[in-house]
């Protein structure tokens, strides 16, 4: 699979096509044992390693990262006023073409998930797939098995979900699928106000201790349970 090595170093790390044809031009990238000098050389990097500065390029068709978003940073990959999930990515995991799937509130926060699979986002997120949605919630005050039957009945025009009451005001939020602000319209059907909203589960995907505003690679294994979720 011999691609074109400006379009190879585009694809894979945070470089555009012109910058990438840059750096080959400066010299500082490497195929196997010599330096590279056309952009237009064709490389398999399956079978020949590519080099940037001396650090090898990890060839992956695609690339997803896990991130504990932070209210008040927004669920896009560029806005000119506020802080986005992107900017949490570090250098080394970006891809120019990694794109949401699915989105919290500005206020919300917990698991986002970015991947350059587009089919993946489209399934991860329609309700055809009924990947599973976990939140954590504080309210305004506590619910009951009154509001866990209304839940699980279907109400506001929402699929049925599941409501686990919490000691305190807090509980649990099972949904399969995800329509816009539908948590806290959920809870507004039964009335109660969201006051803090946490996703923690993503279909096989866990938030687990990523702390707060840092962003990780998927491991092999939550990559290949991903997938088998959504039947790809
Ligand atoms: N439901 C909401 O109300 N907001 C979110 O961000 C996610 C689910």
């Amino acid at each position: 699979m011999a691609l074109r090595l400006d379009r190879l170093l585009a694809s894979q790390g945070p470089w555009s096509r012109k910058e990438a044809k840059g750096l080959i031009k400066a010299g500082r990238v490497r195929v196997g044992d010599r330096v590279a000098r056309r952009p237009e050389e064709r490389v398999d990097p399956l079978a020949t390693p590519v080099f940037v500065d001396g650090e090898p390029l990890a060839y992956r068709r695609h690339r997803h990262v896990l991130v504990h978003k932070p209210p008040g940073v927004l669920s896009a990959t560029r806005d000119p006023r506020a802080p986005t999930v992107l900017d949490l990515v570090p250098e080394e995991l970006r891809r120019r073409d990694l794109g949401l799937a699915g989105r919290l509130d500005k206020d919300a926060e917990g698991l986002v998930l970015l991947t350059t699979d587009g089919e993946l986002a489209h399934r991860l997120t329609h309700p055809r797939w009924k990947v599973e949605k976990v939140y954590e919630v504080l309210l305004d005050a506590p619910v009951g098995e009154a509001e866990a039957r209304a839940f699980a009945e279907g109400l506001a025009g929402f699929a049925p979900a599941e409501l686990l009451p919490l000691p305190g005001a807090r509980a649990r939020v099972i949904l399969r699928e995800g329509k816009h602000h539908q948590v806290k319209r959920m809870f507004r059907a039964v009335g109660r106000r969201v006051l803090r909203l946490l996703r923690v589960r993503l279909g096989p995907l866990e938030l687990g201790d990523l702390p707060r505003g840092a962003a990780r690679a998927l491991s092999d294994d939550e990559e290949a349970a991903l997938y088998r979720a959504v039947g790809l």
